[in-house]
């Protein structure tokens, strides 16, 4: 993974690119966070069978608070009929979840198959309408990232019900071309919940109306950058597809740039 360090002064705030990712973590933040993370690398191998629930002793704020965001959108479909569709999936945090969701509020609905969209190669487009931030490359995980996750979420797959049909996939490339092939493939889907998170415009545009036949009055959109002045792409390609007058957007007080809207209301 590439190691760029740029810098930009917006808002009188420091924001930089940290491994490929925004960031807004001062000197101090990363000194912690470094110490955190080589006593979790320590701990894990010796935690033995509980490894998972006793690696939670190092588990940050944003990190619980994101989980707690999703647990609250996951609620708002248990009533919506549809899949679920993460455009930007990266290693797979926020697909794991839904899994756990899923199988915790609806296991025995195998139609709630959950689909991830991803060039497993970071950002493969930026356009003029994304500012100066994003780079091509951004935000991606390791070569052929996407068989690991495969597998990890094939596991969490098998630990829950009806584990005999599988309820994921995971669709590889630009989603502003990958987006057709799963239209045809998939003549019965309807979405309940789309997960905007590629962060650039042109691929949310895309999407965006291509996907929107396949939306229901009752489907959750959710927008990881709205609002975001590093990364306006995603606000523009709402407006020029959705029009920000028609959608009543909310935001959660444990997160800055998401927002998410209910289709048609
Ligand atoms: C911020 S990350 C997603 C994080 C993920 N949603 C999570 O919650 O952990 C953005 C992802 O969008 C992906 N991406 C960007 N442009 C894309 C495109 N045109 N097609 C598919 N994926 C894209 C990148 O590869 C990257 O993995």
């Amino acid at each position: 993974m590439k190691n760029r360090y740029a810098q930009k002064d917006i808002n009188q705030q420091t924001y930089k690119i940290q491994n490929g990712e925004l960031s807004s973590r001062t000197e101090q933040d990363i000194l912690l966070d470094t110490r955190l993370l080589s006593i979790s690398q320590e701990l894990l191998p010796q935690y033995g069978g509980n490894w998972n629930l006793h690696n939670v002793v190092t588990l940050k704020q944003k990190a619980l608070s994101r989980i707690i965001y999703y647990h609250e959108l996951y609620q708002k479909i248990l009533d919506v009929p549809g899949v679920i569709c993460e455009f930007g999936v990266q290693w797979g945090a926020t697909l794991a979840l839904l899994q756990n969701f899923r199988g915790m509020y609806e296991p025995n609905n195998v139609s709630r198959t959950i689909f991830g969209f991803d060039t497993f190669e970071g950002f493969s487009t930026v356009d003029s309408k994304d500012g100066g931030f994003a780079e091509i490359g951004d935000y991606r995980s390791l070569p052929n990232y996407e068989d690991t996750l495969e597998e990890i979420l094939s596991i969490h797959e098998g630990l829950h019900a009806v584990s005999h049909i599988k309820k994921f996939e995971l669709i590889k490339g630009d989603a502003s071309q990958t987006i057709d092939g799963w239209l045809e493939r998939n003549p019965h889907a309807i979405v309940s919940m789309a997960i905007f998170d590629m962060d650039v415009y042109k691929p949310t545009k895309d999407v965006l109306e291509k996907l929107m036949p396949r939306f229901v009055k009752g489907t959750l959109l959710v927008f990881d950058e709205l609002n975001c002045p590093q990364l306006p792409g995603e606000t523009l390609a709402v407006q020029e597809v959705l029009g920000l007058n028609n959608i009543r957007l909310k935001r959660h007080p444990f997160q800055s740039y998401c927002a998410w809207g209910v289709f048609g209301e």
